[in-house]
């Protein structure tokens, strides 16, 4: 279950986002708890959270481990400063600072270089979905962003699938429609890396992922966890996220969706 941020809080806001996140999901040991902050808050929420099960992950690096490269973070200087995760390829990298399928593949090999869990988006705009190209979207980034890892590498990657008219929208995409587009990114890892890799693969929902619809979503066996936005900036918002187990929740009763 990861948080991402986005361009959101302080390291002050962090802080006091742990403080009060940390106590409601004290119990909720039955899944990995993952936020990623912005860089510059990375080294207050390693710090606010040593003591507890969440990880945390930064939202993009670079593939090379140092040089002139202004304004760019390693992959290894993540790790450095306590990181178990990186988000790779999410759609407003590929939409607003030119992220490609191919920049993609050398992030999540940077990223499993460095020893971290590159979390790599994946997802079609709302016209490709329209003109009955999802598939073909989802093939084309899997093929260009994840194909060219070897099965070593292939086991340590999970996969987000995070259809982009659904993200920020308030339109979350159906269970139903979330489980096809997961069904089809393990067909194509069975095709690439066999059975047992594609049964291992673990696939995350994202896109307006919300107390009110995570039941919906867990319940589908395709879904393995969700990335979430927007929801998981409030502590008690991302907390009743986290708590659903089994179609019912983990927290106690005041920290449940209504
Ligand atoms: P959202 O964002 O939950 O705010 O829709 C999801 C994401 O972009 O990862």
């Amino acid at each position: 279950m990861a948080g991402n941020w986005k361009m959101y809080k302080t390291p002050a806001e962090t802080v006091a986002f742990f403080e009060q996140f940390l106590p409601l999901v004290a119990g909720a040991d039955h899944r990995r708890i993952v936020i990623c902050p912005p860089f510059v808050n990375l080294a207050a929420a390693v710090q606010a959270s040593a003591q507890s099960a969440v990880e945390i992950g930064g939202q993009d690096l670079y593939w090379e481990r140092e040089g002139a490269y202004t304004g760019e973070v390693s992959g290894e200087m993540l790790a450095a400063v306590g990181c178990r995760w990186v988000i790779v390829g999410h759609s407003e990298r590929r939409q607003y600072f030119g992220e490609t399928d191919a920049s993609v593949l050398k992030k999540t090999a940077a990223a499993l270089r460095a020893g971290l869990t590159p979390i790599v988006c994946v997802g079609e705009r709302l016209e490709e979905r329209e003109a009955g190209r999802t598939e073909q979207v989802l093939a084309r980034q899997f093929a260009g962003g994840v194909a060219g890892l070897s099965a070593e590498e292939f086991a340590r990657i999970v996969i987000a699938y995070e259809p982009v008219w659904a993200i920020g929208t308030g339109k979350t995409a159906t269970p139903q429609i979330a489980a096809e587009a997961h069904a089809f990114l393990r067909a194509q890892a069975r095709a690439r890396y066999g059975e047992t890799a594609a049964a291992g693969l673990r696939i995350l929902y994202g896109g307006s992922v919300k107390p009110s619809n995570i039941q919906g979503l867990m319940a589908e066996e395709e879904i393995d966890g969700v990335l979430v936005g927007g929801a998981s900036l409030e502590p008690a918002s991302f907390a009743a996220i986290v708590g659903w187990e089994n179609g019912d929740s983990i927290l106690n009763p005041q920290f449940r969706p209504a």
